[in-house]
């Protein structure tokens, strides 16, 4: 069956929620049980990945594999490899050698839960898994494409190469190009692919369908982390589930630091009208993308 027929008669607010509980089984099902060997690294990693997070990853590649007419079958594979190169990102971002932060999802952090070497093999093990998914035969003709896919939007010309540029850039402002290109990377690098391997599930799309898939999925990567950037200075410890006011006392270069609180709220909303316009020849079959890209702009945590 197809997502179609899995989700399609299910309003935003019903499909967020079935789609997140299909991924949570669906993540609980591929990693390994806490009761095999090693114990504790199996219980880290699913402590990392289990039990909290906006799944918004997951979510765009099942509502882009809407968009192409994929299997519900194969979206649950990409959506779980991408969502645990997140998490992984996650455990590694909050160790101390980072940005070294204490909560996360409402929770004390991988490291700080279990201790900093197991932290550094979750993200490890987590990256690995990732890649065993997608070399699951069931994602089809597409596979190789989409092993590049997310290998290179996890990498330094991805994620970790965003994450690189933010370390080097503490204490330092950056210009406005620079920034760009580090939250294009840290974060948009996943947040791109997870909508493009959604989409790669289902039938092709034509050349310019897919470029226009492709900027929208850019635009709403630079997005999120905008919005991140504004939440961090705006939203409290309590409601984001992670320490709030840390960008600030880190030092870090963010839209807030570099334009202000209201020209980066300014910016996040031009950024917001470019997505609904990338998706604008799409119109119906655009709907489900276009939902999230406003729970993106406007989500408070
Ligand atoms: C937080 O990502 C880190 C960034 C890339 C900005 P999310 O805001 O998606 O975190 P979870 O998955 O919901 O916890
Ligand atoms: C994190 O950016 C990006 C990645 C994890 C790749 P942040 O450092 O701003 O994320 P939070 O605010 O800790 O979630
Ligand atoms: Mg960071
Ligand atoms: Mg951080
Ligand atoms: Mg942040």
């Amino acid at each position: 069956m197809n997502a179609r027929g899995d989700f399609e008669d299910l309003c935003f607010e019903d499909w967020m929620p079935a789609v997140r509980s299909r991924v949570e089984e669906a993540l609980s099902r591929f990693l390994p049980p806490e009761e095999t060997a090693p114990k504790r690294l199996h219980r880290a990693m699913r402590y990392a990945c289990l039990g909290g997070g906006k799944r918004v990853r997951p979510l765009l590649a099942f509502a882009a594999g809407e968009f192409s007419g994929a299997a519900s079958s194969r979206l649950e594979i990409v959506a779980c490899a991408v969502e645990m190169i997140h998490a992984y990102s996650l455990v590694h971002d909050d160790l101390p050698c980072m940005d070294d932060d204490a909560l996360r999802r409402g929770r004390p952090t991988c490291h700080v839960e279990f201790d900093e070497a197991t932290a550094l093999l979750v993200g490890d093990a987590l990256q690995s898994l990732a890649f065993d998914l997608l070399s699951c035969e069931v994602l089809g003709a597409r596979q190789l494409e989409m092993i590049a896919l997310l290998s290179r939007a996890s990498g330094s010309l991805g994620m970790a190469g965003g994450q690189a540029i933010d370390l080097e850039a503490v204490g330092h402002s950056l210009d406005r190009e620079k920034l760009e290109l580090m939250h294009t990377l840290k974060t948009g690098a996943l947040i791109r692919a997870a909508v493009l391997l959604g989409a790669l599930c289902g039938e092709s799309l034509t050349l310019e369908e897919a470029g226009s898939l492709s900027c929208f999925a850019q635009r709403l990567g630079l997005l999120f982390q905008v919005v991140d950037d504004i939440l961090d200075s705006t939203a409290s410890t309590e409601i984001l589930g992670k320490t709030a006011g840390k960008d600030a006392a880190a030092s870090k270069p963010t839209y807030v630091s570099l334009l202000g609180l209201k020209d980066a709220r300014d910016f996040a909303d031009t950024l917001y009208s470019q997505t609904v316009e990338m998706l604008s020849p799409f119109g119906e079959r655009g709907g489900r993308l276009a939902d999230l890209a406003d729970f993106v702009a406007n989500r408070n945590f």
